[in-house]
């Protein structure tokens, strides 16, 4: 099947151009130019009144013109906040205010080169060198609620980037006290039984992962190195009550290519397992325990818990994540082909006491960008809402919201609609909620003819009947990547 390139260029699209045509900068990817406050936004539907909080949702937008390879992982962060009280809907975008981003409006113009490179090695100590060091950390990945703080984090281990959350602004660095001494990546946990913040970070040139963990106020608790056989791509983490699951996925760079090219040159070991470490949540060299399962590669887990000696995991399994280039889509090729997820849910067990293993597929859709109700992370959860990945479109959109039921094993499904494509749903318990999927899914959408953006509100126990309201935003919100849903009681104190 031919793949649509539908590149309708919306009319707000910034005046400058990049230096050759990307897809990741046009139609609905395109750039916003501004930031923005609107209040008392018209909706379609009612806007529920046990709707309180804060729908919040990062993604690249690029501020200078890029130069060379962009990628889509490359833009600056941005966050976009629809914020909901008394039935009432107001929205907030905002850039991360990086100190990349911070140095390049100082300078003028770009300073380190994206995820794609070059990178300049000469002057980096690859022993010890954190990703950011040459490669600009855009803070655009991932936003978490921990100790009454916003934290923007980029999925290739950087700084912590802290946001107020009433007004999206930028108040600096979260060093947790100055105790870390590590960069940390996108997909922290927060246990909201416990309040503890549990964290890992990676590097090109390291062949070991770093395992924190953070009390609830924000103070390093405790900290562990995982070695590895070399240098890998780690994106996200899960846990149970007791323990923690990193992982080893035979998706990696060549490390020497890199130091010899500044570029990352990424290959599936299809001969490889893909591997868990399992670690009790204080844990030290020991105790970690190591499982093996079929090669694959997962960006995104639902969740993991404990069922007598097992530890079990759901995630969103690509069992081929490797490289199908289409030569006429040159320069970009490389990065079109590893965005084209073929991923499908699967469980994975693990036994703590005999070491035996089961991995089985859950379904066959292609889904990821997958969330339970976060609030329940860490124990055994029904239900969760995920993406469903348009297979028509040259780059990657989402087209639908799918919600499994993980005991039933059965799913609900709702298609945007003609030309729309949403982003990452997360849960928001109504207030007072009574049952795991009693609340509200929400999810942005743009329209690719029209551009008009609204936020869709679903009854999270009939996804399937559509959206009970659909806030209009009077900008165009591009896609984006990770979204939270942040109760009005921690937004408002
Ligand atoms: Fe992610």
């Amino acid at each position: 099947m031919a793949l649509r390139k539908s590149f309708k260029d919306p009319p707000d699209r910034p005046t400058w151009s990049a230096e050759f045509d990307n897809p990741y900068l046009r139609g609905l990817h395109t750039p916003v130019t501004t930031e923005a406050t609107v209040v008392d936004l018209e909706a379609d539907g009612e806007i529920p009144r046990d709707l309180y909080g804060a729908y919040l949702r990062t993604g690249p937008n690029p501020v200078f013109a890029p130069p060379g390879d962009y990628h889509w992982f490359d833009g600056d962060g941005m966050v976009h906040g629809l914020y909901f009280r008394d039935g009432k809907a107001s929205y907030i975008r905002k850039w991360v205010k990086t100190p990349a981003l911070a140095e390049e409006i100082a300078k003028g113009g770009p300073q380190l080169p994206g995820v794609m490179g070059p990178f300049d090695l000469s002057a980096v100590d690859t022993s010890r060198a954190h990703n950011n060091e040459y490669c600009k950390d855009t803070g655009n990945t991932d936003i978490i609620w921990h100790n009454r703080q916003l934290l923007a984090l980029w999925y290739n281990a950087g700084a912590v980037n802290a946001l107020d959350p009433q007004t999206l602004d930028t108040s600096g660095l979260q060093d947790f006290g100055g105790a870390l001494d590590a960069t940390l990546s996108a997909h922290p946990k927060v246990d909201r039984a416990t309040g503890e913040l549990l964290a890992f970070d990676y590097g090109d040139f390291r062949s070991d992962l770093g395992y924190y963990v953070f009390d609830a106020a924000g103070r390093l608790a405790h900290k562990l190195k995982i070695d590895l056989p070399g240098p890998r791509l780690p994106h996200d983490l899960s846990f149970t009550t007791h323990y923690t699951i990193l992982h080893d996925f035979p998706l990696f760079h060549d490390a020497e290519a890199l130091r010899q090219t500044g570029r990352r040159v990424l290959s599936f070991h299809r001969d490889m397992p893909t591997r868990y470490a399992v670690v009790p949540r204080y844990g030290s060299t020991a105790d970690i325990r190591w499982f093996e399962f079929e090669p694959g590669y997962v960006l995104h887990m639902v969740n993991a818990w404990e069922e007598g000696d097992w530890i079990v995991m759901d995630g969103c399994f690509q069992p081929d994540p490797s490289i199908r280039r289409d030569p006429a889509e040159g320069r970009l090729g490389s990065m079109l082909a590893y965005l084209r997820y073929r991923a499908h849910l699967r469980r994975w067990r693990m036994n703590l006491r005999t070491g035996e293993v089961r991995e089985e597929q859950l379904d066959d859709l292609n889904v990821e960008f997958c969330l339970p109700d976060t609030n329940l992370c860490g124990v055994k959860t029904r239900y969760s809402y995920h993406q469903l990945m348009s297979e028509e479109t040259q780059t990657l959109l989402f087209k639908g919201l799918v919600k499994y039921d993980h005991e039933t094993l059965s799913r609900e499904i709702c298609d945007y609609g003609p030309g729309n494509y949403g982003t990452e749903s997360p849960f928001a318990p109504r207030e007072g909620a009574k049952a795991e999927d009693d609340g509200y899914v929400l999810t942005l959408v743009t329209n690719e003819d029209d551009f008009r953006s609204n936020c869709f509100i679903f009854n999270a126990q009939a996804i399937g009947d559509g959206p009970v309201a659909k806030v209009r935003i009077p900008l165009r919100v591009p896609t984006g990547f990770h979204a939270k849903w942040v109760p009005g009681g921690d937004i408002w104190p």
